[in-house]
């Protein structure tokens, strides 16, 4: 290949534009050339700037609800409030924080009888996936009156 990767391009109206602007499918010129961008095109290269955007390895939701169901709920719930008077509320809680608690159980620096085998079972994926799951909750407070 060996060529610049492209950074701008001009469309017919002569007027130089970033490549972002790629994606209004117009007809463009790029030096003498003319194309046109197919749909298809253009969904790649939608996929191409929405992948570089996210970062490496994102949470995945959907597997966060999935072991919250499978384990957490038991003593957490699906809301993330405690069942008992000893059991920590997660729900709406910070993501950074949970997954931190998470991490200490797991290398033995916070512990707990209950919570350092269940966060012993947990990969990072699983501690990533499953902390969106309870910091995505929304929750609200109101101060005694
Ligand atoms: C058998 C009941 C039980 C299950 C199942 C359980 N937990 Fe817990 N969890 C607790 C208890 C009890 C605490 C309070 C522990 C303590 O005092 O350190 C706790 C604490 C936590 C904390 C720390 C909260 C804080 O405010 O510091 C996090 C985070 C947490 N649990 C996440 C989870 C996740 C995620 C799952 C599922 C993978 C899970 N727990 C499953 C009982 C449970």
């Amino acid at each position: 290949m060996g060529r610049r990767p492209l950074r701008s391009f001009f469309l017919s109206d002569g007027v130089r534009r970033p490549v972002g602007a790629l994606l209004d499918g117009k007809v463009m010129t790029r030096r003498r050339h003319v194309t046109t961008i197919e749909p298809q095109l253009k969904r790649i290269l939608a996929a191409a700037l929405l992948c570089s955007a996210l970062p490496a390895g994102a949470a995945d939701l959907e597997a966060g609800r999935a072991k919250a169901e499978a384990v957490c709920q038991t003593c957490h719930g699906m809301n993330g409030r405690g069942i008992a008077a000893m059991v920590a509320n997660i729900g709406g809680q910070q993501k950074q924080y949970l997954v931190k608690q998470l991490s200490d159980y797991r290398s033995g620096r916070r512990q707990h009888e209950q919570m350092s085998i269940i966060a012993a079972m947990l990969t990072e994926q699983d501690i990533d996936n499953v902390t969106d799951w309870y910091s995505r909750i929304v929750a609200t407070f109101e101060i005694p009156q």
